[in-house]
Formats: C-alpha cells, structure tokens, sequence
C-alpha cells in the first residue's frame, strides 16, 4: 500500500516572521497606555497590527519621522516626548542581538530617537526574525550617528580599533537622519564587551549616538522562527 504525498510545505518568509512578531507584540500593549514605538519593516509590520486595537490605547511616541507618518496614517495619535513623562513598553527591531540581549541598531537611520524613546519605557520589547541572532555583535556594519564636521575624525578613531568606518549615502549624497546629522556604518568590529564600547564610543567628541543598545538592552525578545514566536528574556 502506497500512503498519499504529503501536501507541500514551504517555510515561512522573512516578511511573515517579522508580520508574526508584530502581531505577537501586542500582548505587551497595556490598555490606556501611550506605547513606545520603533522603527523598521518589522514594526511596520507591529503598527499595522496596533491599529487594530487603537481604540484601546490613548496613543504612541515615535523614534522616527517614518513611524510618525505610519502611525498617523492608521488614526494613532502621536504624543510629543516631551509630554510623555514614561512609557511602560518600548517595542522595536534590532539588526543584531546577542545572548544577553545586547543589540545593534541602527539600520533604519533612527538609532538616536530609539534609544531615547527605549530610556523612557519600563521595558523593551524586541521584534526580530530568527536572522538577527547572533553570538557577538559586529557582523552587521555598526551605525552611528555622527555631526558631519567629525565624520573623518571619528572614521580614525575607530580605524584605531579595527573597524572601517564609511559614510552612509542616500541617492550619492551623505544621508541626512531625521535630527539632521550624518552616519557612519562601521565594518569589521568585534564587540564582545557591549557595555564598555558603548561607553567608550559615546563619549567621543562629534559623536551623536552609537548604535550599540548595551545600556539600553532588550528586556525580551520575539523571535520569529519556522517553529513560530520564541521568547528569549534577558536578566
Ligand atoms: C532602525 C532600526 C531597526 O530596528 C533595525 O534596522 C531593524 O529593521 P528591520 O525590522 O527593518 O529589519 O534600528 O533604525
């Protein structure tokens, strides 16, 4: 006796992992609550789903002039930062986390008002395909935000610790961020000490923002994967 084929199966797409994960994040959306959001095609994917349950939420703070105009789009009010006093959730992507749920960030050109709306909320939620894993931080070209007259300053600096640092362009011009400021994509690190390279890079002059999260580190993590959401917590 010959048993019948079994029906075809395909795994699931980058762009339904990440639409799996944006869904899945709203079980961290508290009611009445302003809910910190980030940016990129993963939580674009986690906006579309907030406007599903917008009438039970006063509202979001926005990292990015993308995810405001999104959020607006869908009828979620958008609150100033400065109005917000703190946020009991901040729900973002990342380009790479660690084990310990360390991140680079950065991608999407809006490391600077991620991390400033992530230090506002109690806890950080990251939304990622299983692709983002990583062991050490690094493969992925580390952005940071820099002003444009320190740019060649700051390339040396960090050609100091291995890296190659190159300007990020946008249609053959130096790429302008959302705070008017440029980035650099640093190639060939190494970070196996997050928190002190965050420090350290921070701290030099002309330096805006280092798309290292270590101070500001992911509380858990939504991972999509073939299997369906894994959820790493972090200490
Ligand atoms: C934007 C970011 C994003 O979170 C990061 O780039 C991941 O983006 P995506 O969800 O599109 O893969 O840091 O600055």
């Amino acid at each position: 006796m010959t048993s019948a084929p079994h029906p075809p199966f395909s795994l699931p797409t980058q762009d339904e992992l990440k639409a799996l994960v944006g869904r899945a994040a709203l079980q961290y959306v508290e009611p009445d609550s302003i809910v910190g959001v980030g940016t990129g095609s993963t939580v674009n994917k986690f906006i579309d789903a907030l406007a599903g349950v917008k009438e039970r939420i006063r509202g979001a703070v926005s990292s990015s002039e993308a995810s405001t105009a999104r959020l607006r789009a869908l009828g979620i009010t958008v609150f100033d930062a400065n109005d917000v006093d703190a946020l009991a959730v901040y729900i973002d992507g990342a380009d790479e986390i660690d084990p310990r749920g360390y991140m680079i960030k950065g991608g999407g050109a809006a490391l600077t008002r991620e991390k400033i709306v992530a230090s506002m909320a109690a806890r950080f939620v990251c939304i990622a395909d299983a692709s983002k894993q990583v062991e050490v931080l690094g493969r992925f070209p580390l952005p940071v935000e820099v002003i444009p007259m320190a740019a060649r300053q700051i390339t040396r600096r960090f050609a100091a610790l291995g890296g190659q640092a190159r300007l990020r362009l946008q249609g053959g011009q130096p790429l302008v961020t959302d705070n008017g400021q440029h980035l650099l994509d640093v190639h060939g690190l190494h970070i196996d000490a997050p928190l002190a390279f965050e420090s350290e890079v921070n701290q030099w002059p002309g330096v805006v923002t280092v798309g290292v999260f270590a101070h500001q580190k992911a509380t858990l993590c939504l991972l999509g994967t073939a299997q369906g959401v894994q959820t790493l917590r972090f200490d």
